[in-house]
């Protein structure tokens, strides 16, 4: 049989390795965020690459029970207690555009911004208008942008600082902040959301477009298990239940 190809992980009879590295080796001089960027990149990070992506991981974490991810963890353990794993899959199902996997989209924006400005000789800040200007014409909603909960997302001017404290912010810092200005302007004040403050970092830092959606998943598992774990362990099963009000077709017969 032909076999899989992969650059990730060799496992021996007595050896595992990461990316080369022996993972005795990592397990006792690296952390998981260094091990998480191995993975992805291929390479260890440096120091402030580290500290970067693991802030990033930690921003991500949790957020609350009434998260999208939190919320779906718990109602799949409230009605499942065979299947902690079920219930973690539920939450990560709920990622996508709206929630937690803004930062994908963040990324393919930033980047279409940057060449843009470089492209017709803009400023970062007129490039972002114009495609501010766009998005709104065409009806669709900036990523990264506005919160449900935050005025101002505290996770976000903290990863912007890190990635300068760590010479890391570059462009893609510029052009997120840049798409909050046209936003409020145009829209109304919104704060940049941790997908988006993510997506400009992984960016800073070379991540691909991907990973603005895969690292915020890798953080919030760290979130689900205990969401799920807590759920398991002081709450009834079959606890959750809604308020659900008919409003369709009144009694009728059948012919
Ligand atoms: C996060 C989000 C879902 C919150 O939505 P919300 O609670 O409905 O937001 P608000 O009540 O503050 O705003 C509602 C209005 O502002 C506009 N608005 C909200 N976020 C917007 C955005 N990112 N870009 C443009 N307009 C936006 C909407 O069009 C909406 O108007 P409508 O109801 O007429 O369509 C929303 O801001 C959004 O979709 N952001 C982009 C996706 C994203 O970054 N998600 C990650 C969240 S951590």
């Amino acid at each position: 049989m032909e076999p899989w190809h992969t650059s990730l992980v060799s496992a021996e009879a007595t050896s595992l390795r990461i990316r080369g590295y022996d993972i005795a080796a990592l397990m006792q001089k690296r952390g998981f965020a260094a091990t998480v960027f191995l993975l992805h990149r291929g390479r260890l990070p440096t120091a402030g690459e580290e500290r970067l992506l693991n802030g990033v991981l930690v921003a991500s974490a949790d957020h609350g029970a009434g998260a999208p991810s939190c919320a779906a963890a718990r109602l799949v353990a409230s009605g499942n207690r065979q299947s902690l794993s079920a219930a973690v899959a539920g939450g990560i199902l709920t990622i996508g555009d709206a929630h937690g996997g803004a930062g994908a989209a963040c990324m393919t924006m930033i980047a279409s911004v940057i060449a843009r400005a470089r492209d017709l000789d803009l400023t970062i800040q007129e490039a972002a208008d114009r495609l501010v200007d766009e998005s709104r014409s065409a009806g669709r909603r900036v990523p990264g942008l506005g919160h449900r909960v935050h005025t101002v997302d505290p996770r976000v001017d903290v990863l912007f600082s890190m990635a300068r404290d760590a010479g890391i912010a570059g462009d893609g810092v510029a052009a997120m902040q840049a798409l909050e200005v046209a936003v409020r302007s145009r829209v109304k004040p919104m704060p940049t959301n941790v997908d988006g403050a993510l997506g400009a970092v992984l960016f800073d830092m070379g991540f691909p477009p991907e990973a603005g959606m895969l690292l915020f998943i890798v953080g919030r598992v760290a979130g689900l298990t205990a969401e799920v774990a807590e759920e398991y362990a002081r709450e009834k099963p079959m606890r959750i239940k809604f308020a659900v009000q008919y409003d369709g077709e009144p009694p009728r017969e059948l012919e």
